[in-house]
């Protein structure tokens, strides 16, 4: 299916607005919502594409890494559904799906370098071949999206942050302030040092500045935030001499990031269609029909694991 490339039928989502008020995502409210919205969105999917149950050739579900709640009620869907509908069930790493969810909607042909900017990751992976990575750097404290955040909550803004920082800062200069990128020996990424600094700025400009600029200090954090990325991703282009990037996970749904990357790497550089950029079904139903034709399944008895890594 990968060398005809994908066709995705149908996608539904919906986001739970009920860890809003908590200002991040609380583990036990995933999972309860989960259970009550899983059916109905499946059903939906597949009203949607015009297909019934008996359609389907297998069903994929992943089985991390994330919260162990969310993915144990996923799983036990997908796999209640295998088993009555006698289909096989394929486990799918998250981050894999990320990686696919640039595939949805173009071909790149591997070997291709990989950047996973999520709220848990920031992963730049060389794909060798689909099913074959090799992490090449990894977030030595938090993760970008997770820095979007924590910055929107210092700005008293709601979760998640990225939206917000991205809507605050098309109005504004990125050039106002420069906050600090960091350049380390390794290659890697970290995004404590930024929050921190961003933190200090805050209280050392008092509130009504930061009210006043607003715009200019949340473009200002944006371009900090991307122009880490994109160092650490020239730096793995050197390493590896491969050419080709595919910038995915939530964060890669940012136009200033698109636009900076697009600055920087020209024609080599790919998104996943803005719509499965943030976490989505699709990308996890994509990396599951690669597995299963290419003869992979997961046994019934498998469990959850929510700190898998690629
Ligand atoms: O991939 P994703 O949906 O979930 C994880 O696997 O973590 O990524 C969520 C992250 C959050 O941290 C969120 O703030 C960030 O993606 N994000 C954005 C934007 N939309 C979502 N970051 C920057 N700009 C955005 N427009
Ligand atoms: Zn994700």
């Amino acid at each position: 299916m990968v060398g005809k490339g994908f066709r995705v039928l149908s996608e539904a989502t919906r986001t739970q607005d009920e860890h809003k008020a908590f200002g991040g995502v609380v583990p036990e409210l995933a999972a309860r919502a989960h259970i009550r919205l899983l059916p109905r969105l499946a059903e939906l999917s597949l009203g949607r594409a015009g297909v019934s149950w008996r359609d389907l050739d297998g069903i994929a579900a992943t089985l991390g890494p994330g919260l162990p709640g969310a993915l144990m009620v996923g799983v036990v869907f997908a796999k209640t559904a295998a088993q009555a509908l006698k289909l096989p069930f394929v486990g799918v790493n998250h981050l894999e799906g990320h990686i696919f969810s640039a595939l949805l909607t173009q071909r790149i042909e591997p070997p291709f370098l990989a950047l996973i900017a999520s709220g848990g990751h920031t992963d730049l992976v060389q794909v060798k071949a689909l099913g074959h990575y090799r992490v090449l750097a990894r977030t030595r404290d938090d993760a970008v999206g997770e820095c979007f955040d924590k910055v929107a909550r210092i700005l008293g803004l709601g979760y998640p942050g990225g939206p917000q920082i991205e809507r605050l800062a098309r109005d504004g200069n990125p050039d106002f302030h420069e906050f600090p990128v960091p350049r380390m020996e390794e290659l890697g990424f970290s995004y404590s040092g930024l929050k921190t600094s961003f933190l200090y700025y805050t209280i050392r400009q008092g509130p009504g500045f930061v009210a006043e600029h607003l715009p200019h200090i949340c473009a200002s954090f944006q371009k900090a935030a991307f122009r880490q990325l994109i160092e650490v991703c020239s730096r793995g282009i050197e390493l590896t001499g491969v050419r080709k990037l595919a910038v995915v996970g939530g964060v890669s749904v940012n136009s200033a990031l698109r636009e900076m990357f697009l600055t920087e790497f020209g024609e080599g550089v790919f998104f996943p269609d803005p719509r499965y950029s943030t976490d989505n079904g699709a990308m996890i139903a994509g990396a599951g029909l690669f597995r299963l034709e290419n003869g992979f399944h997961s046994p019934m008895s498998v469990g959850v694991y929510p700190n898998w890594e690629l």
